[in-house]
C-alpha cells in the first residue's frame, strides 16, 4: 500500500532517564532516525523528529532509593545528559521533552479517561504481593526469592538474572521485600487492563496483510505474538511515581509506564505545535514512522496502536524499522556492568570526532541482525575509508586547485572517454541512494554514498592532473572542475549521514545551502567560483589511541572479575520467638588464645565468661593472629553442646561473619561490656 503523503512524523524511542546514552542506543534507533529526517529536510519534505526523555517506571525509582534521592533527582539528572548527548552529535529533534511534563500528565491522563469512558478498559480484581511493613503493592522488581528453574537465591519477581527465565513474583520460593525484607503477603487490587485479545483480528489483518513491507525482524515478531494469541493487558499499577490513574477509586495507582511513555510522543508534539499538532496525529495524510530498539516492537507494532485505534481519532504508524541489538567486543552491552561506550566519555576521548562514530556506528548497524562494535573495526573504517577515501579525494581536489587556480574553480574543457564514464556513475546515484533511504536500509544507503567518494578518489588517482600539470594546464582545468563538482555532490550526499563533515565540505566550496535535488548534478560550482581555505577532514587514528580505549574495556573487565556479583542468602525458615531464647548468646574476653596443633585453621580460646574460663576452638586461624585477640571481647552461643575439635574440648562457639569472598570477621560488641553478658 503506497498512500500519497504529504507529511511525515518520526519518532524516536524515549530513552529511560536513569542513565545515560551509550553507541548501542545510537545505532539501535538515533542515528538512523536522524538520517532519516535529515533526508527528509534536505528534499524541502515537511517533516518533524519527536523525542524525549522516559521518566516514569520503577527502575527509576529502584534507583532513587539506592542512591538515597528522589525519582524527579534522577530523571532531572540524565535528562539532561541525555539531552545534550544527543545534540553533541547532531541528533536533530525538533523537541526534545521529558514524560515528567505538566503537558504530558495531562495528556496521558486526557487519553485514559477517554478510553475508560468509551468503555475500552476491563476491570480486573487480582492479588498481588503487599509489603505491610512499608504499606505499599510490590511491583515485579521490588520482590525477591529463590529461582524455582536455578535455584539461584536472589532472581527478580519478573526476571531471573542467573538462567534468564522470566519469572512472575508468585514463582518465586521464599518471597521478600526489597523494600522492607519482610516476607510479602497477598492483597487484592484493581487494575484496568486494555483487552489486546478483542483487538487481535484487525491487528492480524493490518500487520500481517497490510504491511507485509515491514522489515523482517519486526514482521517475525509481530507474527509470533499474534499467533500466540494477544491477551489483556494492565495499563495501571500501585506505585507512586507516574502519572496518577484519573478516577476517584483510583488512589495510590498510576499509569503503567509503558502506557503513558508512547503518549509521551503525542504530548510532545502538543508541547512543540500547541496550534496544529492534531495535523500531524489525526490525519491520514501524515506518515509516521516510529524508530526503536527491537525490545520495543510489541509495545509499537501492538499495543500502541490498539490504544491509538481504541482512543478513536489517531492514525497508525506506517512503519516501525526496528532495529536489532549492538554489542560491544563480543560481549551484550550491559549499563549495570558498564560494559558500554559511553557518549559523553566517546566525546572527551575523541572531541569533534562524531562523524565518526556515526559513520561506524551506520555501517555496522544491527539492521538486520545482531552486530558487534569493536575498536579495531571503527579505527580500520576511519582510516581506510574515512581518511583513505572521502578525506584523501577531498584534500586533493581542493589543494590543487589551490596550487593551481588560486582556490578557483576551473573552466570545463573537452571530455575525455574515461571523464564521460565516471560522470555517468553519477546519474543513477540519486535515485539508488532514495531507494535505500526510503526502505530504512541506511547501511547501503552510506555505502552508496561512499561509493561516490570512491569514484572521485579513484579518479584523481587515474588522472594524476599533478602529473598533467607540467604539460598540458587545460586537461588539469578539467579533472579539478570534475573533481570539484564530486566534491560538492559529497557535501550533499553525506549531509544526513556524516552532518559536521558536510557542512565543512559544503563551506570549502562555499556553497552553503545546496539541497538533495541537486544530488547528482555535475555543474553545481560554475567556472570562476571562489572556493575557501581548504582544511583537512579526517586525521589517521593511531594504534595507541585504539589501545587505550581497549584497555579502558580490560580494565571494566578486571572489575567486573574481581568483584562478583554478591550474593546473599536466602532466608531460612521462621522460626518461633521461643525457639530463639532457647539460644544463650554472650560476649566474653579472651584470655588466651593460642594455635592447635596439626590444624592450620583452628584457634584455641581461653574466654572469661564472666562466672568461669571455658575454651572453645574456632576456625578463624586463616583470618587472625592469636597475639592480635589477647584482651579482646568476642561474642559467643554458651549453651551449645561441647563438641570435641582435634581432641580439644570447645566449650561453645565463636561467632564471626562471613564475607563475600569467604574471609571471616569476628563478631564484637561495640563498647566494652561486663564478660558473661548477655545478647538479645
Ligand atoms: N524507555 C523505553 C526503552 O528505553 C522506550 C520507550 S519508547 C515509548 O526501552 F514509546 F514508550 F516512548
Ligand atoms: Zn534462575
Amino acid at each position: 500500500m503506497t498512500k500519497n503523503y504529504k507529511r511525515t512524523l518520526v519518532t524516536s524511542a524515549l530513552p529511560y532517564a536513569n542513565g545515560p546514552v551509550h553507541i548501542g542506543h545510537m545505532a539501535g534507533v538515533y542515528i538512523p532516525a536522524d538520517i532519516y529526517v535529515r533526508y527528509l529536510r534536505l528534499k524541502g519534505e515537511e517533516v518533524i523528529h519527536i523525542g524525549g526523555s522516559d521518566e516514569h517506571g520503577v527502575p527509576i525509582t529502584i534507583r532513587a532509593k539506592k542512591e538515597g534521592v528522589t525519582p524527579q533527582d534522577i530523571v532531572d539528572k540524565y535528562h539532561s545528559i541525555i539531552k545534550k548527548s544527543f545534540k553533541d552529535f547532531g541528533i536533530t529533534f525538533d523537541i526534545y521533552s521529558r514524560t515528567s511534563s505538566e503537558i504530558h500528565k495531562e495528556t496521558a491522563s486526557e487519553f485514559f479517561l477517554k478510553l475508560y469512558n468509551d468503555n475500552q478498559f476491563e476491570e480486573q480484581t487480582s492479588e498481588q504481593y503487599y509489603d505491610e511493613e512499608a504499606q505499599m503493592f510490590l511491583a515485579d522488581r521490588y520482590i525477591m526469592g529463590e529461582c524455582p528453574h536455578c535455584g539461584n537465591p536472589n532472581a527478580y519477581g519478573d526476571q531471573c538474572e542467573s538462567c534468564g527465565t522470566s519469572l512472575s513474583p508468585t514463582d518465586l520460593k521464599n518471597p521478600r521485600s526489597t523494600i522492607s525484607g519482610s516476607a510479602p503477603v497477598m492483597r487484592e487490587t484493581k487494575h484496568w487492563y486494555l483487552p489486546l485479545d478483542k483487538h487481535e483480528s484487525w491487528l492480524r489483518q493490518w500487520i500481517l496483510e497490510d504491511h507485509k513491507e515491514w522489515k523482517s525482524n519486526v514482521y517475525g515478531q509481530c507474527k509470533s505474538w499474534l499467533d500466540m494469541g494477544l491477551h489483556p493487558r494492565a495499563v495501571s499499577r500501585d506505585l507512586d511515581w507516574g502519572v496518577p490513574i484519573p478516577l476517584p477509586d483510583a488512589k495510590g495507582k498510576v499509569l503503567y509506564v509503558w502506557f503513558d511513555a508512547p503518549i509521551g510522543y503525542i504530548s510532545n508534539t502538543k508541547e512543540l505545535l500547541p496550534d496544529s499538532w492534531e495535523k500531524w496525529w489525526k490525519s491520514e495524510d501524515t506518515k509516521l514512522v516510529h524508530f526503536i530498539g527491537k525490545d520495543n516492537i510489541v509495545f509499537h507494532c501492538i499495543v500502541f496502536p490498539a490504544m491509538l485505534k481504541a482512543e478513536g481519532s489517531y492514525i497508525l504508524p506506517e512503519n516501525v524499522p526496528a532495529n536489532e541489538f549492538l554489542n560491544l567486543e563480543g560481549d551484550k552491552i550491559s549499563t549495570s556492568r558498564n560494559w558500554a561506550v559511553w557518549l559523553h566519555e566517546y566525546l572527551e576521548d575523541f572531541p569533534g570526532q562524531q562523524d565518526t562514530l556515526r559513520y561506524v556506528l551506520t555501517s555496522n548497524a544491527p539492521e538486520t541482525k545482531d552486530n558487534d562494535f569493536t575498536w579495531k573495526d571503527f579505527q580500520a573504517r576511519h582510516n581506510n575509508e574515512l581518511v583513505a577515501i572521502l578525506g584523501n579525494f577531498i584534500n586533493r581536489a581542493l589543494v590543487l586547485t589551490q596550487k593551481y587556480f588560486d582556490n578557483k574553480v576551473p573552466q570545463i574543457h573537452e571530455l575525455t572517454d574515461y571523464d564521460k564514464d565516471t560522470l555517468k556513475e553519477f546519474e543513477n546515484i540519486k535515485s539508488s541512494i532514495e531507494s535505500y533511504l526510503d526502505t530504512y536500509r541506511f547501511r547501503d544507503a552510506l555505502k552508496e554514498a561512499m561509493s561516490l567518494a570512491r569514484i572521485g578518489n579513484k579518479y584523481l588517482a587515474d588522472t594524476e592532473p599533478w602529473k598533467v600539470a607540467k604539460t598540458d594546464m587545460q586537461r588539469v582545468e578539467t579533472i579539478l572542475n570534475i573533481a570539484l563538482q564530486i566534491t560538492a555532490n559529497l557535501g550533499i550526499v553525506f549531509e544526513p549521514f556524516l552532518p559536521f563533515s558536510a557542512k565543512k565540505i559544503r563551506t570549502f566550496v562555499n556553497m552553503e545551502n545546496l539541497t538533495w535535488n541537486q544530488l547528482g548534478q555535475m555543474n553545481l560550482l560554475p567556472a570562476g567560483h571562489q572556493l575557501n581555505q581548504p582544511e583537512l577532514l579526517f586525521a589517521k587514528i593511531e594504534d595507541e589511541t585504539i589501545e587505550k580505549q581497549i584497555q579502558k574495556l580490560l580494565d571494566t573487565k578486571k572489575i567486573n572479575e574481581g568483584t562478583p556479583e554478591i550474593k546473599v542468602a536466602p532466608q531460612k525458615e521462621n522460626i518461633a520467638f521461643d525457639d530463639f531464647t532457647k539460644l544463650d548468646l554472650r560476649v566474653g574476653t579472651v584470655l588466651e588464645c593460642t594455635k592447635v596443633a596439626k590444624a592450620d585453621k583452628l584457634l584455641q580460646f581461653l574466654i572469661d565468661d564472666g562466672m568461669n574460663q571455658r575454651t572453645i576452638v574456632s576456625g578463624i586461624a586463616a583470618w587472625y593472629k592469636p597475639e592480635e585477640l589477647t584482651g579482646k571481647q568476642v561474642c559467643f552461643i554458651a549453651n551449645l553442646a561441647p563438641r570435641k575439635l582435634k581432641g580439644i574440648e570447645s566449650q561453645g562457639m565463636i561467632l564471626s561473619v562471613e564475607n563475600a569472598d569467604g574471609s571471616l570477621s569476628l563478631i564484637q560488641p561495640s563498647k566494652e561490656v561486663n564478660p558473661g553478658s548477655q545478647i538479645g
